[in-house]
């Protein structure tokens, strides 16, 4: 590989200055006429192009992301000034607007689906019965991962990315293509030599950590959390609003040839694959996916019979968690194309591919009884006693049940035999009742079961108006405070036994108020457990603003978007004086975690909470946080940028002058004040704000100005 680790590789475009590590700064973009842009743009996207391919397909790229982002910043530049942007630059991954509806799509051959089992003699008797049927005793196959995700089938017409349809029925499919469009694996230009009209099939998935981290988002946003990366996936695909797909870690792996041919047609027979440009095997199509710059998994292996996919299957068991992506068997594919078309199909399934299983982490079991549990918003879940099963490796004894409204749906009651699954490291949950053996079904409380307060619906979801006078809503902000004030010892049943008994009576403020003496009185305390309490209590003084804001418990705001609050307001001071309209102007704050801040500092029982925590010598006063954004500072100012500014994106500089109460906008006009002349500029904004007469400034001037207004920038 000493090529490739020279830069480029043979796979590289030829007279192509931008596949290497860029090594000096462009030239201004207004110093190009329309047909030296034009020409630079497209080596830029062809470069790009590259990039990608070398990045996601080959997992080796030549060139790093800071460079990678110069050149996508030039591309984007050169765009926008001529007006070049293409349909397929890889400029283009957002812009649609939201749908109100999917439109439907028909498949050009039907995506049929794969027979399966999880008994390594059901896929031995599959392997008897193609050699039987195409009369062949040498027969290789292809092993290759079964995806747990959405299938898809993605059309490019002249190596165009033209389509994207999910598998629906098999026959007729959702149109998802400005979906597909943000998955940056999927090329919007194929590499090399495609033929003219090409359809493969894929699997479109959230890989794990991706998942975990986007769960932990919505978590702390309070949105529901996914039940797993399928799930999440599907959810993903399906969204009417391409930007909301955009934000969402999806990728793709491809592992099929629907359709391929040199004109357009719609009506393929299921198992032809890409005979018709001479991929006379599935292997071939292997090799062949990735030179065409679609991504497909290394982990796929030919084999020469089926005890070696028997084995493939065991070894690949074996390394199953270690993967990024959820899988839930392999596919046994026939290798040879010909052998696969004579095969045919059944009404539903290939007769040349079979899925051979892993055991599945979902058992069925009984349950014993179903709570309810109070969480510290208040919101309360339906929790499912299980008798305790094993699944996949370890034992369930309680599941979520999700809302209400599955509750519902699915019709549970006590002595109900469920299906519980267990899936990407999630709390388990029940997935549907299997046998109805209940005298009745489990009705959801209309009254808090702890205190009695009545339960407000919200959707599906369900709270405790009964706030801090519940003790269980008590219990779980005692335990959350001190959890992120990193104090330990108050666990839950610490915090339980303080709420029981008086120690903690109407807000965690009551627990900074005992002395030695009130908590050492407590059952299986004493002196020593006492003072290490109050220790830990004083070890935790002047916490950092974010962190206290974090503790209180506001609905859906966690430690990200309190941290952004902090550093938006600076002191508890601030914070408490701030309206609904500034805590919107938070980057990373909504309309709706904006109107939770805002009621919950408007409420004079929890400011008086906040105002005795901040008073205790034990707590005391919030640490402020470095400012940076300060509000309004800049109100009233518009702003244009053009041209780079080296460590700041265009995004980031617009969110950094509307943080502090700025508008920035795409276009100079008699309304803006000020354009930021940045590197490589355009130049017809620059002749916009000559014939307006908008000042000019250099980022070193838009800097300075900033600090004029008091506003401290930490350069990047
Ligand atoms: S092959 C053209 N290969 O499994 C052959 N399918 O139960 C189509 N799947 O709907 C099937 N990974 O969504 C094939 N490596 C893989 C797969 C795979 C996941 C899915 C596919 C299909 C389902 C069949």
């Amino acid at each position: 590989m000493a090529e490739a680790d020279a830069g480029t590789g043979e796979d590289a475009p030829a007279d192509n200055p931008y596949v290497r590590e860029p090594d000096t700064e462009f030239a201004p973009v207004d110093d190009l006429d329309a047909d030296a842009a034009s020409e630079q743009a497209a080596l830029l996207r062809e470069a790009l192009r590259y990039h990608d391919y070398r990045y996601y397909v080959r997992n080796d790229p030549v060139i790093g992301d800071r460079a990678y982002d110069q050149l996508f910043s030039r591309l984007e530049a050169l765009e926008d000034e001529f007006d070049l942007a293409t349909d397929t630059s890889p400029t283009q991954r957002v812009g649609a607007e939201p749908l109100d509806e999917l439109a439907s799509v028909d498949h050009v051959a039907p995506l049929l689906s794969l027979d399966s089992s999880g008994d390594a003699d059901d896929v031995r008797s599959f392997a008897d019965r193609v050699a039987r049927e195409a009369d062949r005793d040498d027969l290789a196959f292809v092993c290759e991962p079964k995806f747990d995700g959405l299938s898809v089938a993605v059309t490019y017409v002249d190596g165009e990315y033209e389509q994207a349809a999910t598998r629906g029925d098999g026959e007729t499919g959702e149109d998802v293509t400005e979906n597909v469009r943000t998955i940056d694996s999927v090329p919007l230009q194929l590499r090399g030599d495609p033929p003219a009209f090409l359809v493969v099939r894929g699997e479109v998935y959230m890989p794990r950590d991706a998942f975990q981290a986007h769960n932990r988002e919505r978590v702390e946003r309070g949105d529901d959390p996914f039940a797993n990366p399928r799930n999440a996936a599907a959810g993903t695909l399906r969204q009417l609003d391409p930007s909301v797909t955009a934000e969402r870690p999806l990728d793709c792996f491809f592992y099929d040839v629907l359709a391929a041919g040199e004109e357009a047609v719609d009506g393929v027979e299921p198992s032809r694959g890409g005979l018709d440009v001479g991929l006379d095997s599935h292997w071939a199509e292997h090799q062949q996916l990735p030179d065409w710059g679609l991504k497909v998994d290394r982990e796929a292996e030919l084999v020469e019979d089926i005890e070696a996919a028997v084995d493939y299957r065991n070894r690949l068991g074996e390394r199953r968690e270690d993967l990024n992506y959820e899988i839930d068997g392999v596919v046994v594919k026939v290798d040879d194309r010909q052998t696969c078309l004579e095969l045919g199909t059944t009404a539903r399934h290939y007769r040349w591919a079979y899925a051979y299983k892993f055991p599945a982490r979902e058992e069925v079991t009984t349950v014993a009884d179903v709570t309810v549990q109070v969480g510290r918003t208040g919101r309360l879940t339906p929790v499912a006693l299980l008798d305790p099963v094993d699944v996949g490796g370890v034992t369930v004894s309680r599941a979520s049940l999700h809302n209400r409204d599955e509750i519902r749906a699915m019709g549970v009651g006590v002595g109900d035999a469920v299906r519980v699954q267990r899936a990407g490291d999630v709390i388990p949950y029940v997935a549907e009742v299997v046998e109805d053996r209940s005298e009745g079904h489990f009705e959801f409380p209309e009254s808090c079961p702890r205190c009695g307060s009545d339960v407000e619906f919200d959707g599906p979801n369900a709270f405790c108006t009964g706030g801090l006078t519940c003790p269980a809503q008590l219990v779980r902000s005692v335990e959350y405070f001190t959890d992120v004030l990193d104090v330990e010892g108050v666990g839950e049943e610490a915090a339980e036994q303080f709420v029981e008994a008086g120690v903690v009576e109407e807000s965690v403020a009551d627990l900074y108020d005992r002395s030695v003496e009130d908590l050492a009185e407590l059952e299986g305390w004493g002196e020593t457990s006492a003072r290490n309490l109050l220790t830990e209590l004083d070890d935790a003084r002047n916490p950092p603003l974010g962190e206290f804001l974090a503790a209180l418990g506001i609905p859906e705001v966690g430690p990200t978007v309190a941290d952004d609050v902090a550093r938006e307001f600076g002191t508890l001071e601030a914070v408490l004086d701030a309206s609904e309209t500034d805590f919107e102007r938070v980057d990373g704050v909504g309309e709706v975690v904006a109107g939770h801040l805002a009621e919950f500092f408007e409420n004079d029982r929890n400011r008086d909470v906040v105002a005795r925590l901040r008073d205790d010598s034990r707590l005391g006063e919030p640490e402020p946080a470095d400012v940076e954004g300060g509000g309004a500072e800049l109100e009233g100012v518009t702003f244009v940028f053009t041209g780079s500014v080296e460590g700041w994106t265009r995004s980031e500089l617009q969110a950094l002058v509307e943080r502090h109460g700025a508008s920035a906008t795409g276009s100079v006009s008699g309304n803006t004040d000020y354009l930021v002349v940045g590197e490589s500029p355009g130049q017809s904004k620059r002749d916009a704000a000559d014939a307006n007469d908008v000042p000019q400034v250099d980022p070193g001037e838009f800097f300075a100005l900033l600090e004029d207004r008091g506003i401290t920038v930490e350069q990047s």
